[in-house]
């Protein structure tokens, strides 16, 4: 789908919850400065990642999102949020349909320099 950048378009974020089933698959559903707003399902663990040089931020829609750090898990709940900070290594762990939100710079990739089978390429990403 094209995206609504530029459009004044209001985005119904349930609505596009519901255009897709994979996990760990973040969709593009808005841009601002540079950074993009995705909406991701989880399921399980994704893998040990970092960002050099983005923080990334994390609000749960739906489920259970704990972001897990070498000294200890942040549990989020839905209606709570989380700004991982740049360089902190971190691995998402997610009940079954667990929805979030992502905020991060068009750069990011959401498994950092980590290739795992997971890993979703920027080029990939589509917008919904
Ligand atoms: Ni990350």
């Amino acid at each position: 789908m094209k995206h609504t950048h530029g459009q004044m378009k209001k985005i119904k974020i349930k609505d596009k919850f519901a255009l897709f089933d994979e996990v760990w698959t973040p969709k593009i559903i808005a841009e601002s400065n540079e950074q993009l707003v995705k909406l991701a399902k989880g399921d399980g663990e994704l893998v040990w990642h970092s960002h050099e040089d983005e923080d990334e931020i994390f609000i749960v829609f739906k489920g259970k999102l704990t972001l897990q750090f070498r000294d200890g898990d942040v549990v989020l709940n839905k209606g709570e949020m989380f700004v991982v900070p740049k360089g902190v290594e971190h691995c998402p762990l997610a009940e079954p349909d667990t929805h979030f939100m992502l905020i991060e710079p068009a750069t990011t990739a959401h498994t950092g320099a980590i290739q795992s089978e997971l890993t979703v390429t920027a080029k990939d990403q589509e917008w919904i």
